[in-house]
């Protein structure tokens, strides 16, 4: 059932907890891709009852970002989650979440901020709001649907980390579930963004997994000095790639390590033909 106001959803999901039913949910941004499809999947197996959330957030978007060209699928993504068994599809407009004339600025939004620690780096450092918009679209997206479990991919592993700060901090009455990074056969992480790559940056793209195996095989092989880890992306990256950050850290709290072991997660951001592309991996796995 494809939903597109606050009140439709807030009904139904009154009715469901009268029935005494749990409610997962999967927050999206829509342009579905099988990455989406493993955590609606896991949402439909744990959940009675499960909503999708399909929203371009505006607020979490930095001037200059892709907001205006990001894909738009909603005919194809209301389709995949029906046949996936989903219940319900929330595609609200702006002005549904936020009240018109009111996005984009804090002087009249309410805003949730995470805490400077863990924006201040990674892909807060120069996607400057970002988290703040995140945050409050998800903290409302609970409000509205009320989930007893939410499900969020590890690929955005920063923003995974943030949301479950977040729930803690605000006593939010979730259980977050991490789903793991899917991947296409070459080992590139599915990602919406991947329809801006042509054929020739899908190639480059690969420089991403590339240098974290390669990191990975050196770590268990006993390397655990980061510096010397760091080392070995060199070899990977020529004129096509523009490395944003590759980054160790504790996969709790985002606190930098100067020694790796199995609960630090290496973090890479890299522009391939003018595309910000991110990727993770856990050491050790
Ligand atoms: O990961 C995303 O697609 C978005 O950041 C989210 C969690 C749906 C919030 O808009």
């Amino acid at each position: 059932m494809l939903l597109h106001t606050i009140n439709e959803v807030r009904a139904q999901v009154k009715e469901w907890k009268k029935q005494g039913l749990t409610i997962g949910l999967v927050p999206t941004m829509g342009a579905l891709h099988d990455g989406h499809l493993s955590l609606i999947k896991k949402a439909v197996e744990k959940c009675d009852r499960v909503v999708v959330s399909v929203f371009v957030n505006p607020i979490q978007f930095c001037p200059g970002e892709d907001l205006d060209k990001y894909p738009r699928t909603l005919d194809a993504d209301n389709k995949m989650c029906d046949d996936a068994g989903v219940s319900v599809v929330f595609a609200p407009n702006p002005n549904e979440m936020y009240g018109e004339g009111q996005m984009r600025t804090n002087d009249f939004l309410t805003y949730v901020i995470p805490p400077f620690f863990y924006v201040n780096k990674l892909c807060g450092k120069s996607r400057v709001g970002h988290f703040d918009g995140v945050c409050t679209v998800v903290n409302k997206l609970f409000n509205i649907v009320q989930p007893d479990y939410a499900f969020f991919g590890q690929k955005d592993a920063q923003q995974l980390i943030i949301i479950k700060k977040m729930v803690k901090d605000l006593n939010i009455p979730v259980e977050i579930i991490p789903c793991p990074i899917v991947r296409e056969e070459s080992g590139l992480a599915l990602s919406s963004r991947n329809k801006y790559l042509s054929d020739e940056d899908k190639k480059e793209a690969l420089v991403l997994s590339k240098i974290l195996n390669n990191i990975n095989s050196c770590y268990k092989k006993g390397v655990t000095d980061v510096e010397a880890l760091k080392e070995t992306a060199y070899e990977f990256l020529n004129e096509h790639h523009e490395l944003e950050y590759l980054e160790f850290m504790n996969q709790e709290d985002l606190e930098k390590v100067p020694q790796a072991d199995n609960n630090t997660r290496v973090f890479i951001a890299c522009r391939v033909g003018g595309v910000r592309l991110i990727d993770n991996i856990l050491l050790g796995e």
